[in-house]
């Protein structure tokens, strides 16, 4: 996720350009830019670090022009660094482009561009685009953006600039958002609404494929083949604060509702074309890297840690190597068993969380090869690690983490698949339909998020309760974890997760009349003895709520209510089984009256032993 915007009228342009940046930092804040047109030549300005840094530099020399375009920057590919800064330009400095998106094949087009004499200056994928429009450019400044469209595959929201064509800006959108806002005389462009909202209200929302001509007294649209759309003009009503959470109460729920979208972008440029193997480039692991591990640890705290047991789950099952699960701060602390054979993953949204940084070092020092699966270019632990996964999940800004623990499972999904294909340990015809299932993961998390009203409902019945269980077996009792987490953080109940098959062995006797339940019972393999445990806790009257596949008809006989998801494969369904319970963990906290992006006592990145 990053934060694009653009300016053309006859005011100057970097005023709206540094103040549209400012609405979208949470996008995205490792670095910032501008290109403006200041009559002659195009002036690019840009800084690593949030935009006061940029604001910093230009102190003294505000670029002056009448067009310019912006981005505040969430690095995916390249370090946050000036030169990996957006805008990009191409050799000549004729053309610059912003961007918001992954381009899936800049690697390949950078290697012909390369070969054709093109001079690169970053580590982007963005880069590429900015080259390819002035190889394609012969004259027509719009044929040769369509020209890159036809040759780019990805996600992305561009806005392009030409030092041959000054009075106007292009712009187009693919599954990232793009808007454009109408003025007196001047026309704005930005990625979402809260950077234009001071500025205007009468807006055009841009569909996918759709191109943009933005000039300062008309803006003209049309579709990827020339096609002109009529468009209506969308005016905006929400508070410019409403509008920074896209019109959501808390970004919580806007993040929650991320999530397809978030796991989109963690897996698509990681699935070979033809759906029968995982591509992570990043790595490149052979047959003889992994063999040369006896063991791996995995290793994280809080929300990371949850995935990181879903993961060893994975790991194991599909590629019979064995692995251990420790929480940061009690590992360095139990002399772990760790030497040249063992390779060390961590996991960690900020990949600033003290815990885990100073376990990566320490494992290093004890010559373990090491792994950051990091939503966070160029943070600590993404530059320690020996090599990185990213998640690409986007900014989080809530407190309670949802999207990077789904893009954690999705990432460790598909680590275990690629290792697996590297170690032939899972048949490709298995390896092509758990791939097919993945990509359905995004459409069925969009499906599970419509369920909402029973979640609302039972949120409110049992909203004031002080305690709740969360039970499950196998996949289902690591993700009853995360949803007791969830509930804990942001509703201040007491939430306690139970492994199904061990709560005779104590718990069982804090189960009385009228205790909330939250039983995890989509694992196939492990479903009758589920059912026993929900028959246990059902016998003390408990109130349960199951949570089950799509297929399931058997659960409702046994307990109270029951809250399905949609049907896939058994390793996948954790991903999916996770979204009621981060919903009603949301709305438990808004029952209660509870500060959902802030809880008490807690802080999104915790930089402290
Ligand atoms: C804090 C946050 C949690 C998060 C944990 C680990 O406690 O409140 O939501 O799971 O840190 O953070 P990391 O950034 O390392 O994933």
């Amino acid at each position: 996720m990053c934060g694009i915007v653009g300016y053309v009228g006859t005011n100057q342009a970097t005023p709206f350009l540094i103040e549209g940046l400012t609405k979208l930092e949470y996008r995205g804040y490792d670095s910032a830019g501008i290109a403006v047109f200041d009559g002659e030549k195009i002036i690019v300005e840009k800084s690593v670090g949030r935009l006061a840094s940029l604001k910093e530099k230009i102190a003294g020399h505000v670029p002056q022009g009448l067009i310019g375009i912006g981005h505040t920057r969430w690095a995916t590919h390249g370090r946050p660094s000036d030169l990996n800064a957006h805008p990009h330009t191409d050799c000549s400095g004729d053309f610059v482009v912003v961007h918001n998106g992954i381009i899936e094949n800049y690697l390949s087009l950078k290697e012909k561009l390369i070969k054709k004499g093109h001079v690169f200056k970053s580590e982007t994928d963005t880069e590429v685009i900015a080259h390819l429009l002035e190889e394609l450019y012969k004259g027509d400044f719009e044929a040769a953006v369509r020209e890159v469209l036809k040759r780019i595959d990805g996600s992305y929201s561009l806005v392009f600039m030409s030092r041959n064509d000054p009075d106007k800006l292009i712009c187009t959108k693919q599954d990232n958002p793009l808007v454009i806002g109408l003025g007196d005389g001047e026309n704005f462009i930005a990625s979402d609404i809260p950077a234009i909202i001071t500025r205007t209200r009468r807006t055009y929302i841009l569909n996918d494929g759709e191109v943009a001509v933005v000039k300062k007294d008309s803006v003209w649209i049309t579709d990827r083949e020339g096609i002109p759309v009529t468009k209506k003009i969308f005016e905006v009503n929400w508070n410019a604060e409403a509008a920074e959470k896209g019109g959501y109460e808390h970004f919580m729920l806007k993040e929650i509702h991320e999530q397809p979208k978030a796991v989109r972008n963690t897996m698509s440029p990681r699935i070979a074309k033809d759906g029968a193997s995982i591509v992570m480039s990043e790595l490149k692991w052979t047959r003889e890297y992994l063999d040369s591990f006896e063991k791996i640890f995995i290793v994280a705290c809080g929300t990371a840690y949850h995935a990181g047991l879903v993961g060893k789950y994975y790991i194991e099952k599909l590629t019979r190597i064995p692995v251990e699960v420790d929480i940061a701060s009690e590992f360095r602390y139990r002399s772990p068993i760790i030497n040249d054979r063992t390779l060390m993953m961590v996991v960690s949204q900020s990949g600033e969380t003290s815990d885990t940084l100073a376990a990566l070092k320490e494992s290093k020092r004890l010559g373990a090869r090491t792994l950051a699966i990091t939503n966070v270019v160029g943070s600590s632990i993404a530059r320690e690690a020996d090599q990185v996964i990213y998640t690409w999940a986007g900014p989080e800004i809530a407190v309670a983490s949802t999207k990077a623990y789904t893009t954690q499972l999705i990432t460790m999904f598909m680590l275990a698949v690629y290792m697996a294909g590297i170690k032939e340990t899972l048949a490709p015809e298995r390896t092509r339909e758990l791939i097919a299932c993945l990509r359905e993961i995004p459409a069925q998390i969009s499906e599970a998020l419509e369920d909402v009203e029973p979640i609302k409902t039972f949120a409110k019945e049992y909203g004031f309760n002080e305690d709740v269980f969360f039970i499950g077996r196998s996949l289902d009792y690591d993700v009853a974890m995360e949803g007791a987490l969830k509930l804990k953080e942001i509703s201040y109940i007491h939430a306690e997760s139970y492994a199904a098959g061990e709560l005779k062995h104590g718990t069982l006797a804090l189960i009385v009349e009228g205790i909330p339940v939250i039983a995890l019972a989509t694992q196939k393999s492990v479903y009758e003895k589920t059912l026993s445990n929900i028959k246990e806790v059902k016998a003390r009257d408990a109130i349960v709520i199951g949570i089950a596949a799509q297929d399931d008809n058997e659960l409702e006989k046994y307990v109270d209510h029951v809250i399905k998801v949609p049907q896939t494969d058994e390793l996948l369904i954790p991903i999916l089984a996770v979204i009621p319970l981060q919903l009603l963990a949301y709305y438990a906290a808004i029952t209660r009256g509870c500060d959902v992006d802030k809880p008490r006592n807690l802080a999104k990145s915790v930089t402290v032993e």
